[in-house]
């Protein structure tokens, strides 16, 4: 099938961390673990841990929007990504929506760590029914959710958000191919009740993730006709450096081309391929015409791929 992707660009982009920096050292002194264990086997060496979802979305939107020369008010869509909403009710895009000023619609969208790709691709097509400026935003605080008593889970989720502002735009195609999917029999790998602590079967999660992200990013490759080579910078969720080295060998792609903050940020999920995309983005690593290869997977257990056209 042959899809006709409303025009848009990505104008601006901007990452919101929390200040408090908690060291792998940290974990070492009051849990059984090691640096050299953490590093080896995640490629984590420090998080960061602090703040709400609403105030870390805040701040990567206000980024995202200066980028873009864009006020709020001109905002006609507001998409949170987040997976630890500060409330059950309401969305928590609604006190973001409120403390930035934006007009229109906001809803908060829940698919996990690959939510910000989820929630890009919504954006996309929602300007194929009018919506002119969207703004998208990843928002975490996992640390909130998880036992810091379990070095299972605690030395890999941290808080942070990620933001872009996706405009319409007829002249630029700005999506060129996307996968979202996921596989609900699998839900019980990673999860986390009410008032409780994330469980997860790490190394169950980690042989789904390598296989889901890299089926995923072949597809999309595929969709949009074109090979590794092609691809600018790949952006995938930052999860475990050694998922990401798995998924760089499968798809035959330079690991020069991989965006990494994970060693700075830990595993934001919603967050953190927005994260990886600003600040790749900021440091001069994307040119007019660029190739972007997003790839993401999270609890439920979803996934979803997408390869861009960076400029406008
Ligand atoms: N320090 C030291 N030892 C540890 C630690 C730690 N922090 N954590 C676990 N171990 C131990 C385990 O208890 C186990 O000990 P045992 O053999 O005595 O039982 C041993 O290390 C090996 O455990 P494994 O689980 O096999 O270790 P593995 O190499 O798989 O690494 C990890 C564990 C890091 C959790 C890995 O499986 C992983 O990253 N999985 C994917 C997790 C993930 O991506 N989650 C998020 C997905 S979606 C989202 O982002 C929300």
């Amino acid at each position: 099938m042959t899809i006709t992707y409303p025009g848009a660009a990505i104008t601006g982009w901007g990452l919101a961390l929390p200040d408090k920096v908690v060291t792998n050292a940290d974990f070492e002194a009051r849990l059984d673990t090691s640096h050299e264990w953490i590093v080896d086997r995640t490629g984590i060496h420090e998080r960061r841990h602090g703040g709400t979802t609403r105030g870390l979305a805040v701040e990567a939107g206000r980024a995202a929007l200066a980028k873009s020369g864009n006020d709020a008010s001109e905002i006609d869509l507001l998409i949170l990504s987040t997976t630890t909403p500060d409330q059950a009710v309401p969305a928590t895009s609604s006190a973001v929506h409120d403390d930035l000023g934006c007009s229109g619609a906001a809803f908060d969208l829940n698919a996990a760590c690959a939510g910000f790709v989820y929630s890009l691709v919504t954006a996309v097509s929602m300007l194929g029914v009018g919506y002119r400026r969207a703004l998208v935003i990843g928002s975490d605080t996992l640390s909130r959710i998880t036992d810091q008593e379990d070095r299972g889970t605690a030395v890999l989720f941290a808080d942070g958000a990620g933001a872009v502002v996706i405009e319409a735009r007829p002249d630029h195609q700005l999506l060129l191919s996307h996968d979202l999917g996921l596989d609900g029999s699998l839900a019980s790998i990673l999860y986390c009740d009410h008032g409780g602590y994330i469980a997860m079967e790490g190394r169950e999660v980690f042989r789904r993730a390598v296989r889901a992200s890299v089926d995923s990013a072949v597809k999309v490759l595929d969709e949009a006709n074109v090979t590794a080579d092609h691809i600018a910078l790949y952006v995938p969720h930052q999860a475990n450096q050694r998922i990401i080295d798995a998924a760089v060998q499968r798809l035959g792609l330079h690991s020069k081309k991989s965006a990494i903050v994970l060693d700075r940020t830990g595993n934001t999920s919603s967050g953190s391929m927005g994260i990886a995309l600003a600040e790749a983005a900021d440091e001069g690593r994307l040119s007019d015409g660029d190739l972007v290869l997003l790839s993401g997977f999270g609890a439920g257990m979803t996934w979803a791929s997408a390869v861009l056209r960076w400029g406008s």
